[in-house]
This record gives C-alpha cells, sequence and structure tokens, in this order.
C-alpha cells in the first residue's frame, strides 16, 4: 500500500488512512509519504511496516543501530530527537483528552541528559545467535542476538561478548541476563533468571577477563553525593544521568509547600526521591511492596538522613488508607497504573497535594479521569521528562489539588 503518515501515536507507531481504514505504520513519521507492508489484519486497522519513503520528513534520521527494526527495543530511532520529544508531548496530550481531560498549556517537556548509552540497566535473553545474549524481535517472541546497544551505558557493552559466549554453554535453567552498571560505571552486577547459578558461575569464569568488575552480590550507585545501594531485584531509574531531572520536577512544583509537611511517597523504591523530599524539610512515610527495596529505603535513611523516613513495606491499597489523610502524597506506580482501591481512596479522601509520577500514558490516563473527570482534583501542572530516548517511552509528572 501506499499511504501518508499523520501523526506518531503511542507505541511509536506512524498513524495513517487506508480504502477507509486505520494503517498503523512502523518506520514512518507525520507528513512521510511511504509504501508499506501489512503485517497484520484487524476488523477495523491493519499494522504495516515501512518497505520504502516515498516523500521524507526533514526529521527523518539514520538509525544509528544496525538493529534498528528487527530488535523489539527501540522504536524511534529513524526520528529526529526534537520530533520525538515534540512527539511524546502530543501522544500524552491525546491521551487525556480520550479520557475527558483537556489541557491547553504549552509543552512542557525535560530531554534526557544523554540521547544514547544512557541505560544503566537492562535484561539480555540467552540465544544461540552471536554473541549468546539479545533482545527479543520486533513482533515475535524469538531473539535477535546484540553485539552492542546503543542505548545502554558502554559497560554492559563491553561484557556482552564475554558474557555471552560463557553464557551459552550449560545455561541450563537460566533464560535471562540481568545487568546493572555500578560504581560510577566500573562495575557490573548481573544476575542470572530464573536461575541464579548461571550468575555465580559468570562471575568466577568470565569475571577475571571481563573489561568491567563482574559481581552477582550488590553495587552502588551515586545520586548528589550520595551511596545508594543497589541490588539486582531493587527498583532504579535506569537513567542514571536524568535521575535529577525527573526528581527536581517533583521538588520544584512542591517546594514551598514540603517544610513541616506530612508526605506519603507511595511505590516509594529504595528512597532516593524520599530522602530528596525529607531534604527540604517533609516528615515523610514511604510505602514500598518489594521486602528488599523497602530495606534499602531504611538503609538509606540511616546512612544518610537517620531518622528521616519511617517505611512501611507492603502495598499501597493496603497501607494508604490506613495513615490518615497527610498533607502531600506522591505515587510513582509501574507501569499498570494505580489499583482501584487507591484511585478510590485519593477521590473520597485524598490530600490537597498530589503528585503522580507516570511511565505509562494509558494507566495516567485511566487513573486521571477517575481522579479529575470524577473525583475533586484538578490538573495544575504537567509535564514530560523523556528517560528514554529512541523508544516510545516517557516519563509524565503530573500536580493535582484538591478542589
Ligand atoms: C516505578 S518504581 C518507583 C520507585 C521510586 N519512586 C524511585 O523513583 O526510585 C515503583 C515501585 O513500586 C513498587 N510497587 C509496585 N507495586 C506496588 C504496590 N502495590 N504497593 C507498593 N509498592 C509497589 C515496586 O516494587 C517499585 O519499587
Amino acid at each position: 500500500m501506499r499511504v501518508e503518515c499523520e501523526r506518531l501515536v503511542h507505541r511509536g507507531l506512524g498513524l495513517g488512512h487506508f480504502q477507509g481504514q486505520v494503517v498503523f505504520l512502523f518506520g514512518a513519521l507525520p507528513g512521510e509519504e511511504v509504501t508499506a507492508r501489512v503485517t497484520e489484519t484487524h476488523r477495523r486497522h491493519l499494522f504495516a511496516t515501512v518497505t520504502e519513503v516515498v516523500r521524507a520528513s526533514p526529521d527523518r534520521v539514520t538509525p544509528r543501530c544496525p538493529y534498528f527494526g528487527e530488535c523489539g527495543g527501540c522504536q524511534l530511532q529513524h526520528a529526529s530527537y526534537p520530533l520525538q520529544l515534540r512527539s511524546k508531548w502530543e501522544i500524552l496530550i491525546d491521551a487525556l483528552a480520550r479520557r475527558g481531560i483537556s489541557w491547553s498549556g504549552p509543552p512542557d517537556v525535560v530531554e534526557s541528559r544523554e540521547q544514547w548509552h544512557y541505560r544503566w540497566r537492562g535484561e539480555f535473553h540467552i540465544c544461540r545467535e552471536e554473541p549468546g545474549l539479545g533482545f527479543t524481535r520486533r513482533g515475535s517472541y524469538s531473539v535477535v542476538g546484540v553485539m552492542n546497544c546503543p542505548i545502554h551505558h558502554p559497560a554492559i557493552n563491553s561484557v556482552l561478548g564475554p558474557l555471552g559466549a560463557a553464557a551459552a554453554t550449560g545455561a541450563v535453567g537460566a533464560k535471562t541476563l540481568h545487568l546493572t552498571v555500578g560504581q560510577a560505571g566500573s562495575e557490573v552486577l548481573l544476575q542470572s533468571r530464573p536461575d541464579q547459578a548461571l550468575g555465580r558461575r559468570l562471575v568466577a569464569e568470565v569475571g577475571k577477563q571481563a573489561p568491567a568488575r563482574l559481581t552477582d552480590e550488590a553495587t552502588e550507585l551515586e545520586y548528589r553525593g550520595r551511596g545508594f545501594r543497589v541490588f539486582a531485584d531493587s527498583f532504579i531509574q535506569v537513567n542514571q544521568g536524568s535521575v535529577d531531572r525527573l526528581y527536581a520536577t517533583v521538588v520544584e512544583w512542591l517546594r514551598e509547600h514540603l517544610p513541616g509537611a506530612r508526605l506519603v511517597d507511595a511505590y516509594g523504591g529504595s528512597g532516593w526521591l524520599s530522602l530528596r523530599l525529607a531534604e527540604e524539610g517533609a516528615r515523610v512515610t514511604v510505602i514500598e511492596q518489594s521486602p528488599v527495596s523497602a530495606r534499602l529505603s531504611q538503609l538509606h535513611s540511616e546512612m544518610h538522613r537517620p531518622g528521616a523516613l519511617e517505611v512501611l513495606c507492603g502495598e499501597v491499597e493496603e497501607i494508604l488508607p490506613t495513615l490518615g489523610t497527610p498533607e502531600i502524597v506522591v505515587v510513582d506506580p509501574p507501569r499498570s497504573g494505580l489499583a482501584p482501591a487507591v484511585t478510590g481512596w485519593l477521590a473520597m479522601a485524598g490530600p490537597k497535594r498530589l503528585v503522580y509520577l507516570s511511565c505509562e500514558v494509558s494507566a495516567l490516563g485511566r487513573d486521571l479521569e477517575a481522579l479529575c473527570r470524577i473525583g475533586p482534583y484538578r490538573l495544575e501542572r504537567l509535564r514530560v521528562v523523556d528517560m528514554f530516548p529512541q523508544t516510545y517511552h516517557f516519563e509524565t509528572v503530573v500536580l493535582l489539588s484538591r478542589e
């Protein structure tokens, strides 16, 4: 088919129309005319992949990675970075409009400090293709071997070859290797999943000749001059260079209300943001489901600001309603967004100020519909913080106040 791409939509796909049907196009940019091959047919829409660009957008750039299009990791390497940022904002505004929430303010988009090599953590599938590690293919469950990934940190790329070669022999019970960079880039923490025995063997076998120090125990990252302990299964923001851009937004929007305020940091991870908010004078309670991350929150508080955090390990949906109404709540849920019990409690009895950090725009739209359109909150501020260049993912920060 020959089709014109009208705009970019969720998942980095171009939207077009062909013979009255909607077409979602992989590899097309707004304003481009392309020919495309249909890959999936549904009753009301089609999926297609661009085979030739007939009229190119001025925002088209050459993808840096040879696996682009084959690997399922990146969707936007063919788009200039300014276009990626513009599109992420438009996709956010559209997702909210679909939920009956209109926002007419100018775009507020914070770019990533680095556009490449920004990921300090990644999970690689063990595979037959060289170098023995890779990512799932776009639109498939099979794995493409990746020798070098330009969005991952150089320390991760430096160990892919030796780890892949060693993992290819006798990787019984392990399907993936989870890699995290630590110690300012000099160390790689690895964990094999689901069986962790391979990880231990790789540290022993590959450790001596690997370009970065390998460990399967724990590592450390620095944020604002302070050390934070990291385990493979404790949460970190993968784009370490831009962590402060994300957290600074929350601090900037809440700063004048923080001194002395009772604040709940729900989905608090290992306490990085919680401590930042405590430094500004808030009395912070952290709720975190993962026992490992909750323990780290407590440890980080003892190390850097003894007594600053009260840490409660458990589910937000269980704990938040038992705490009375604090002055401020910060929520930073996983991709699935807030559980109905959480949106319900917030709408009925929530605080005057609520900050929502979201990594999944469709869940955010659903939750804001409950909080703002049905519930009593008003949308005060909205910002995209791009923590995931070259991909369709991004973070949104929202400030809500209760009417
Ligand atoms: C997106 S991370 C945010 C972490 C933290 N705000 C940060 O920036 O480091 C989400 C966190 O919520 C935790 N989590 C997921 N579901 C939860 C739930 N139902 N109740 C409490 N914590 C949960 C996860 O373990 C993870 O640490």
